[in-house]
């Protein structure tokens, strides 16, 4: 008789964003690329009950139960929680989550967790039900994030940074040329989105569209002037300036212009501090130093903000010795499911 109970594996890259920042829940556009660092989830069906365990923040393994509280939880068993009882309600089993990225750098742990979780479970491996799914999971722990992170982890092709329209839910692949590179610096700020300002950037735009009657993302360049409250003017500023600097970036890019698309880049993190309020003098600091250095065409934060990394468009080989971590990354591929463990 064959005892093996039904197992099933699956891997989810981080990433990082090039350009086009707060822009996805504001049905604008953005052109994140995927990492080699990422999340892998080994389910284990069995039993009458749903543990799960991680390397993550060196918990011993928890017992989720069908009626625990979610807020009870630390911070990514909440958000597996959550997952199970949008993805997969009634799930009994062994859960083991290990991973390679750091969490709270910006880098989409939380939805490389999701997106893994999600594969291991079944469910159906289209990008865009996958993302939805970590969506509302996300939301259920409080953190009413985007599409952008965990659709780009499940939607990347290898070698390719992805071009998205929140709009229309569409993408299209973005050719990173070899002649590039990117350097991720982490500026060791850490944050997390739930205690961060995310929420109420939110809310501001969506104030701001509601005035527009627009959303930002699709409002034209010189509708912001019409706002009367500086603040709620300085947020649609940068998100409809954003926008055109995705379009800048993405021609540079297929132009072989390198200055353009590292000016965009530059103007990206300006608007990010001064009109959108999300960069810290950390951050500043990174991108000011990374931008005087020669081989350096352009440095912006990357992610929400607020702590976490900035990432830097070089030459190839840059020595951008900026005394902290960094990682020199080419864009990976997409979440897939693993062979299972015999
Ligand atoms: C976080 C969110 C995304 C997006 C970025 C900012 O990473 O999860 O949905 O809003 O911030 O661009």
């Amino acid at each position: 008789m064959n005892s093996a109970k039904p197992s099933a594996a699956a891997y989810a890259p981080g990433r990082v964003n090039l350009i086009g920042e707060h822009t996805d829940y504001n049905s604008g556009t953005a052109v994140p690329m995927t990492i080699s660092m990422g999340t892998e989830v080994r389910y284990e069906a069995g039993g009458d009950q749903l543990v799960v365990e991680s390397d993550l923040e060196r918990s011993a393994a928890v017992v989720i139960s069908p009626c625990v509280e979610i807020e009870s939880l630390v911070p990514w068993v909440r958000l597996c929680a959550a997952l199970v009882r949008i993805a997969a309600p009634g799930l009994t089993g062994r859960i083991a989550v290990t991973s390679s990225l750091p969490s709270g750098a910006g880098l989409a742990s939380s939805a490389a967790l999701g997106v893994a979780m999600c594969l291991a479970v079944g469910v159906k491996p289209e990008p865009i039900t996958l993302a939805q799914v970590c969506q509302k999971a996300e939301e259920a722990v409080g953190v009413p994030s985007g599409l952008m992170d965990p659709l780009v982890v499940a939607a990347s092709l290898p070698d390719h940074a992805l071009l998205i329209d929140f709009a229309e839910l569409s993408t299209r692949a973005i050719e990173l040329p070899e002649d590039l590179e990117i350097v991720v610096v982490d500026s060791g700020e850490r944050r997390t989105l739930s205690s961060s300002v995310y929420a109420e950037r939110r809310a501001e735009c969506e104030a701001a569209a509601s005035r527009l009657g627009v959303p930002l993302g699709l409002a034209p360049q010189d509708a912001p002037g019409a706002i009367g409250d500086p603040v709620l003017r300085g947020r649609a500023r940068h998100v409809v300036s954003e926008v055109r600097r995705v379009g800048t970036f993405v021609d540079a890019l297929g132009a072989g212009d390198y200055e353009t698309a590292g000016g965009a880049l530059i103007e990206s993190h300006r608007s990010l501090r001064d009109d959108f309020g999300v960069s810290t003098p950390a951050l500043d600091a990174l991108v000011e130093e990374a931008c005087s250095m020669e081989a350096v065409y352009g440095a912006r934060l990357t992610g929400a903000g607020l702590g976490g990394c900035i990432i830097a468009l070089c030459r190839p080989g840059a020595k951008l010795d900026l005394g902290t971590q960094l990682w020199r990354v080419r864009p990976g591929g997409a979440a897939h499911k693993l062979a299972p463990l015999a």
